[in-house]
C-alpha cells in the first residue's frame, strides 16, 4: 500500500502532454475516444470477452454529480469515504473532516482533526460504532505523503455526527480492524476501542510489520513482513506468536484470512512470486501454492464466499478458485515488463462485482452480466493519486474518490 501511494504521489504529472493530439502510446487503445489500457485478456468467460457498459469507458466531468472538499493542489492530501449505511459523504484533506448528507446534499458537519505533532491526516476509514453513530480513523506520516504512517486518531461520532468524547491517539498506521472492535497498528499494538487509549497487548518479539489480518471471530492475527520475509499467526488478546510459518525467504506484502476463516492467504513477493494459501485447521500440512505470476502479488482479496481470490500482479488480475488454486478469469493488458499492479482490488455487493485501480482509471466488472465499466482522469487533467471507489448499492451508484479532492458519483 506504501508503494502504491508513492508512485502516485510521485507522478503529478501533466498528463496533458498529448492533449492536443492524442497520440496513443504503446500499450493504449482508442473506445469511446478516450485512452484505455490496451487489453490481451478482457476476463473472458466461456469464451465470451466482458464487454462495456453502455457509454463506457468515461472521463471525470461526464460524472452525474461530485462533490470537493478544497480547490485541487497537486500537493494537497485527500482522501474520502463513504458511511456503511451509505448515508454521509466523509472528505479529508489533512487537517479537517467534512461530511455530506447524501440523502439531503448539504454539508452536515466539518470536525477540525487533533493529530499527534500536527501530523497530515492522508487516510480515512470509516466504521459502524457498535451503539450506533460512526467511528472515523485518520492515520497519517510526519514524513508527508511519502513519510511511513506514524500515528492514526479515532473520533467516535453519534448518527447526527456530533464528536463523543476525545480523539484516541493509536501508534502506527491502520494494520487491521476486527469485526470485534480491535485495531491492530502496524506498529505493533493492539487495541481494544471499546477500553482506553493503551493498547491490551503488544506482538512480542515483532519483525518488521508490512500487513496485518484478524481471523473473522478475532481470536488470531495473522501478520507478514516484508524486510524480515516471515509470516506469523499471533494470540489477538495476548500479542503472544502461536505460529511461524515455514521461511519464505521473500518478501510478503500481504496476508488475508478467508471471511469463512479457513484459510490464511499470503502473498510471496522476490523472485518467488507465489501465494500461499494454509488451512486453519491443519497449519502443518503444507500450503497450496499458486505461482506463476509476471512479478510480484501485490494486492488481493476474497469473495465474501471465500470460494475465490482475486489476486493482482504486474499488468493483470486473475480470479482462482479456492482451495484448487486453478485460474477461473484473467484480466491483463499489454503492459511493459516491471509495468503497475492493480490496487484497491475489492469485491463488491456480495461477490457480484469486483473494483480495481490500474494506473490512473478505476474499474469495475460485474460477474453475472460480464461487463465492465471504467471511469479515468481526461488527457487535461494533472496525474492524481489518492485514488479510492466505493458503490451504494441503495441506488446504484458507483463513487470515484478522485485525488483532485473531488469524489464523483456515476449512475450506473
Ligand atoms: C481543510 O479544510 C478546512 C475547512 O475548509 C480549512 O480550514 C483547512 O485549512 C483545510 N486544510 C488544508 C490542509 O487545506
Ligand atoms: C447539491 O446542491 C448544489 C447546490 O448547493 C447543486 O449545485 C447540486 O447539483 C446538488 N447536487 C445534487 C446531487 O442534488
Ligand atoms: C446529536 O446526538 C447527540 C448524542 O446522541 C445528542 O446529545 C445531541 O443532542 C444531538 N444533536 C442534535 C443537534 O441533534
Ligand atoms: C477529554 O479531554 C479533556 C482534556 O484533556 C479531559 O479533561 C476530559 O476528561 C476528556 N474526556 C473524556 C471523556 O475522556
Ligand atoms: C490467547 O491468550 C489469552 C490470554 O492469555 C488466552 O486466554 C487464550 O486462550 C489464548 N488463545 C489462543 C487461541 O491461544
Ligand atoms: C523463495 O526464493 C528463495 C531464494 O531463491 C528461496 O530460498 C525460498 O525458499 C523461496 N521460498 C519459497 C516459499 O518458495
Ligand atoms: C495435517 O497435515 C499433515 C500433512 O499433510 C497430515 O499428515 C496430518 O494428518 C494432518 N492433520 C490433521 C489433524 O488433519
Amino acid at each position: 500500500m506504501i508503494a502504491i501511494h508513492l508512485l502516485l504521489a510521485s507522478a503529478s504529472v501533466l498528463r496533458g502532454a498529448r492533449a492536443d493530439s492524442l497520440s496513443l502510446h504503446t500499450g493504449e487503445a482508442l473506445v469511446n475516444n478516450i485512452v484505455v489500457p490496451k487489453e490481451i485478456s478482457n476476463f473472458a468467460k466461456d469464451g465470451a470477452s466482458a464487454q462495456w457498459a453502455s457509454g463506457y469507458p468515461k472521463e471525470w466531468g461526464s460524472e452525474n454529480y461530485h462533490y470537493q472538499f478544497n480547490e485541487p493542489d497537486p500537493e494537497d492530501s485527500f482522501s474520502a469515504g463513504i458511511t456503511p449505511d451509505e448515508k454521509y459523504l466523509a472528505m479529508n484533506n489533512g487537517t479537517h473532516i467534512t461530511f455530506i448528507n447524501l440523502e439531503k446534499n448539504t454539508t452536515a458537519s466539518t470536525l477540525a482533526l487533533v493529530m499527534p505533532k500536527k501530523i497530515l491526516a492522508l487516510s480515512l476509514t470509516l466504521r459502524h460504532a457498535p451503539q450506533g453513530g460512526y467511528d472515523v480513523f485518520a492515520s497519517g506520516s510526519n514524513g508527508g505523503k511519502n513519510g511511513i504512517t506514524t500515528a492514526t486518531v479515532r473520533i467516535r461520532v453519534s448518527s447526527n455526527l456530533t464528536a463523543i468524547g476525545n480523539f484516541s491517539t493509536y501508534q502506527g498506521g491502520i494494520g487491521a480492524i476486527s469485526k470485534q472492535g480491535r485495531l491492530a497498528s502496524l506498529s505493533g499494538y493492539i487495541y481494544d476501542m471499546e477500553g482506553t487509549d493503551t493498547p491490551i497487548a503488544t506482538l512480542t518479539d515483532r519483525p518488521d510489520l508490512t500487513d496485518l489480518s484478524f481471523s473473522p471471530d478475532g481470536i488470531h492475527l495473522a501478520s507478514v513482513s516484508w524486510r524480515a520475509r516471515t509470516a506469523d499467526l499471533w494470540n489477538a488478546t495476548s500479542g503472544q506468536k502461536i505460529y511461524q510459518f515455514p521461511a519464505t525467504n521473500a518478501q510478503n506484502w500481504v496476508t488475508r484470512f478467508s471471511p469463512d476463516g479457513r484459510y490464511l492467504a499470503i502473498a510471496v513477493g522476490s523472485n518467488n512470486n507465489t501465494i500461499q494459501l494454509y488451512t486453519l485447521g491443519n497449519l502443518t500440512a503444507p500450503p497450496t501454492e499458486m505461482k506463476v505470476f509476471n512479478g510480484w502479488p501485490r494486492a488481493l482479496d476474497w469473495s465474501p464466499d471465500s470460494k475465490t481470490l482475486a489476486v493482482a500482479d504486474e499488468n493483470r488480475l486473475r480470479i482462482f478458485n479456492v482451495p484448487s488454486g486453478e485460474v477461473i478469469q484473467t484480466w491483463e493488458v499489454e503492459g511493459v515488463r516491471y509495468g503497475p499492479s492493480p490496487s484497491g482490488v475489492s469485491f463488491l455487493a456480495e461477490g457480484k462485482r469486483l473494483t480495481w485501480t490500474f494506473l490512473y482509471g478505476t474499474y469495475l466488472y460485474e460477474f453475472e452480466t460480464n461487463t465492465k465499466w471504467y471511469w479515468v482522469p481526461r488527457a487535461i487533467d494533472h496525474i492524481w493519486g489518492g485514488m479510492g471507489f466505493s458503490f451504494l448499492s441503495k441506488t446504484n451508484v458507483a463513487v470515484t474518490h478522485d485525488g483532485d479532492s473531488t469524489v464523483r458519483f456515476w449512475k450506473i
